[in-house]
């Protein structure tokens, strides 16, 4: 039987699937659905230092098969209110991720050395939702780097960074990542993007501007990991377009040691467990014994 545990740092995760951030991590029950569904880590919504309701709806459409445009504003009840909610995740024994965010670095740590207390096992730094203003942090490597570098100060768990594809050299802003504290890069979030309603001819987002998810994103994130994974020694959680096991694969090829699914939760929980027997198959039909064997070796010549 091929092994498809992995290793993040510190985190051991039982298989290489991960729910991603936003998708229904607002609640501690449904984390610990996804965790008890064969989720081999889960992912918290992002939450800030205050609560915050979000933008006016419509928030989310569908643009095209499986491929989604949201601007959500971030909505979640703040770090104090969640807590709780991760203690109830806790419950699923898997490493709970939780991705945090903040207008400033010292908002970062303080949210991420909350969650720390409360519980996590991780934090994952949003500095990427395309469509707030965190976008425009995850454009700066000196932002970036005065982030992380102010967080690994607060706390001792392992640090994602959760990476923007909305920009010009995403290998840039990772490397800095890892120079300033980073264990874990997290490729990608949504990609900046827009709908127009030809009937009403406005925007069909309320913000206008929303982030692109789905099928579309995965050739954008297997590109992106692919030019990350030759440039940094950490490993990366590669997160865009994953509705199959052999999506997933891809990603690992291209350098990923895990994935996180997000849209795909549309068609249920059981996706958890569909990728990781998918995997599981492939490596034995491969004749490869271990899933470490696999990671990035799109790169390899010959
Ligand atoms: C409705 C929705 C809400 C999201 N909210 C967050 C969020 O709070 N924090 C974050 O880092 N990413 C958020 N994302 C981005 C996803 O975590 C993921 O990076 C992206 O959707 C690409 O993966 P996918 O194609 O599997 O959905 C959100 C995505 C969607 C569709």
């Amino acid at each position: 039987m091929a092994n498809i545990s992995v290793s993040l740092s510190n985190l051991k995760l039982p298989n290489p699937t991960m729910l991603a951030s936003g998708i229904i991590g607002v609640s501690g029950k449904l984390l610990l659905r996804a965790a008890n569904e064969g989720a081999g880590a889960v992912v918290t919504k992002s939450i800030g230092p205050e609560p915050r309701k979000g933008y006016e709806n419509p928030c989310l459409a569908e643009v095209s098969k499986n491929t989604y445009l949201n601007a959500m504003g971030l909505p979640n009840p703040g770090v104090k209110f969640f807590a709780e909610e991760l203690r109830i995740a806790k419950r699923g024994g898997v490493p709970v991720i939780a991705s945090v965010f903040g207008g400033t670095p010292s908002e970062f740590s303080y949210v991420a050395s909350l969650m720390e207390k409360a519980g996590a096992d991780a934090v994952e730094l949003n500095v990427s939702c395309p469509h707030s203003e965190v976008a425009i942090i995850g454009q700066s490597c000196e932002l970036v780097g005065a982030i992380v570098k102010e967080v690994r100060k607060k706390v001792k768990i392992p640090i994602l960074v959760k990476l923007n594809p909305n920009v010009t050299d995403i290998v840039e802003i990772a490397v800095e990542a890892e120079k300033a504290g980073a264990d874990i890069l997290t490729a990608i979030n949504t990609v900046r993007a827009m709908a127009i309603d030809i009937n009403t001819c406005k925007p069909v987002l309320a913000n206008r501007v929303g982030g692109l998810s789905g099928e579309a994103l995965r050739p954008i994130a297997v590109r992106c990991i692919y030019e990350i994974y030759e440039h940094v020694k950490i490993p990366i959680v590669g997160v865009g377009g994953i509705f199959h096991w052999s999506h997933a694969i891809e990603h690992i090829l291209a350098g990923a040691t895990a994935v996180q699914i997000g849209t795909a939760m549309v068609n249920g929980f059981q996706i958890f467990r569909e990728i990781s027997h998918g995997i599981k198959r492939y490596l034995e039909k491969k004749g490869y014994q271990n899933i470490n064997e696999i990671v990035g070796i799109a790169h390899k010549e010959g």
